[in-house]
């Protein structure tokens, strides 16, 4: 099992050791020194916010105990990540809900960065390589991945527009978007309401904005979603996206 510590602020130093304890491993080497800095920056503001909105989604426990309340999100999750292929990475892989769903054959590195989840991601991880980092920041270099995978992740990432730039920089140019949201809702009235409740949402799950239209910012970003990819189920959406030309 590898784990790889990237983005610590000072604060959080003192915990490495307990996910070391947790999941013994060897750390990822080959991340560049600039790629190091950067995240450790970001990592520095993203923990600055958790600091001050802790909810759901930053509570291993009972973020898991809710989610046993949805199987059908389950069976999304699986179908996501059973069309990867390749260099896999997953953004905002919270409690590891995912990661013993891929297929046998990728290269998979997850991060969230949530410290606290990780030792859970780290159980359900197997060979997977986690990182704690912010979507925003990823610290790899360009053409990574052939496939990114994102899991009810967008909802939360505080700068949509900046996180999607990044994806789009770590894909190759083939590589593939998996994304599983939920979005904005169509009607009026849904609409209205769901703008009404974001602000109390948002503080008690710890971030997730039930109002994003997330689909339209993923094709804002540059990606084209292959129609026939397309899944929807009330305000949730399953697609693959690619590379504009
Ligand atoms: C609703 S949870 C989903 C977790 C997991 N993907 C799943 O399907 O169960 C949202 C996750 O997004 C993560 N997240 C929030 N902001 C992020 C960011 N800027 N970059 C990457 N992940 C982020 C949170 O820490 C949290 O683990």
């Amino acid at each position: 099992m590898k784990v790889t510590g990237l983005a610590f602020s000072d604060d959080m130093t003192a915990r490495v050791g307990h996910l070391e304890r947790a999941c013994p491993g060897i750390p990822y080497p080959g991340i560049p020194r600039w790629a190091r800095a950067v995240a450790r920056v970001s990592s520095r503001s993203e923990h600055w916010q958790r600091m001050t909105m802790r909810g759901i989604e930053q509570i291993p426990w009972l973020y898991d105990l809710l989610m046993h309340l949805a199987p059908g999100v389950e069976r999304w999750r699986g179908k996501l990540v059973a069309g990867a292929r390749g260099r896999v990475l997953e953004v905002g892989c919270g409690t590891g809900r995912t990661l013993s769903g891929y297929r046998e054959d990728v290269e998979l590195f997850a991060l969230d960065p949530n410290f606290d989840v990780l030792p859970r991601a780290c159980r359900r991880c197997g060979d997977a390589r986690l990182l704690c980092a912010s979507a925003e920041f990823l610290p790899f270099a360009d053409d990574s991945f052939d496939c990114v995978v994102s899991s009810l992740v967008f909802c939360s990432v505080p700068d949509v527009d900046r996180g999607l730039r990044e994806l789009k920089r770590v894909l190759r140019p083939e590589g593939r978007l998996l994304m599983l949201e939920h979005v904005q809702a169509r009607s009026k009235f849904g609409a209205r309401f769901l703008d009404w409740i974001q602000p109390a949402w948002t503080r008690i799950t710890g971030g997730c904005h039930p109002n994003r239209d997330t689909v339209a910012a993923v094709e804002r970003a540059g990606f084209v979603i292959e129609a026939d990819s397309l899944r929807v189920r009330g305000l949730m959406r399953r697609f693959t996206a690619r590379l504009a030309d």
